[in-house]
């Protein structure tokens, strides 16, 4: 049987945002949510590099994980402007973002460099969550599950041993639905967590990945998506620079959480 996780993960993206001032503004306020969540809504953040000292200095008396948005593909050398996994394991960091659909787009990230990534990430002690996901094109031609399924399909085929299965965390988060305002249907959503699911159980087929939605998430649409038992938690970019709206999505992972409590009795 697939041993299911009763918790959400709440994950803040901040992508490239921030500074000392406005991020303890942002800390001190995720902070005093945290304290009156139940345990089983799990809250982290992913900061800028430069500000991972004030992440642990802030946060590591608290419930409140914290992680980078990537990590080097390699351990060490001459890679100028790289920082390797090992280096944030350093500040206490426990999660790492790769394969973000900003890299993979932008920055022409493979997936065999996303895997290598994710693969040091681990070696470090530190889970990372892996971004799948299609654009608009690949989508209306088709091609959404096969984009998924090679995306992550680099990442499983590196790990030998069930246990780093057991430590992903896989994100998708369709790119057309970043930034956008738009938001796939929740069984858009669902076909697609179907496919990941299949193709995870071919790996580790007793291990339950957490699978986290991104793109778009707003306090008016929270409730919906965390209300599906399936959704384990979201990456969140715009909505989590804003206190406000950071703590009503984390409040609406707390009413789902019972009501699916509710249901389950
Ligand atoms: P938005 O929430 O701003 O759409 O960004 C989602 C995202 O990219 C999280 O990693």
């Amino acid at each position: 049987m697939l041993k299911k996780q009763q918790s959400k993960l709440v994950v803040a993206n901040w992508k490239m945002h921030g500074c000392l001032t406005s991020n303890d503004v942002l800390l001190h306020a995720f902070t005093q949510r945290a304290v009156t969540l139940e345990p089983q809504v799990r809250l982290a953040v992913c900061v800028p590099y430069p500000y991972l000292a004030q992440a642990q200095n802030r946060l590591t008396s608290t419930s409140i994980e914290y992680g980078v948005q990537d990590v080097s593909a390699h351990t060490h050398g001459a890679y100028t402007g790289e920082v390797a996994a090992s280096m944030v394991a350093e500040f206490g960091a426990t999660l790492a973002i790769v394969g973000h659909s900003e890299r993979r787009i932008f920055h022409m990230e493979s997936s065999e460099l996303v895997a290598a990534k994710a693969q040091r990430a681990l070696e470090s002690g530190i889970t990372p969550i892996i971004c799948v996901g299609e654009t608009l094109d690949e989508r209306q031609a088709g091609k959404t599950n096969s984009i998924v399924y090679t995306q992550l399909a680099a990442v499983l085929d590196r790990l030998d041993d069930e246990a780093d299965v057991a430590r992903l965390i896989v994100a998708y988060e369709p790119f057309w639905a970043i930034g956008t305002g738009q938001i796939p249907a929740v069984q858009q959503i669902k076909q697609v967590y179907g496919a990941i699911r299949a193709q995870l159980m071919e790996k580790a087929v007793n291990i339950h990945v957490p699978l986290l939605y991104g793109g778009s998430l707003k306090p008016d649409n929270a409730l919906e998506l965390f209300s599906q038992s399936d959704i384990d938690g979201a990456l969140i970019g715009a909505a989590s620079l804003s206190a406000v709206d950071f703590l009503e999505i984390s409040a609406a992972v707390s009413i789902a959480l019972s009501e699916n409590q509710d249901d389950s009795k």
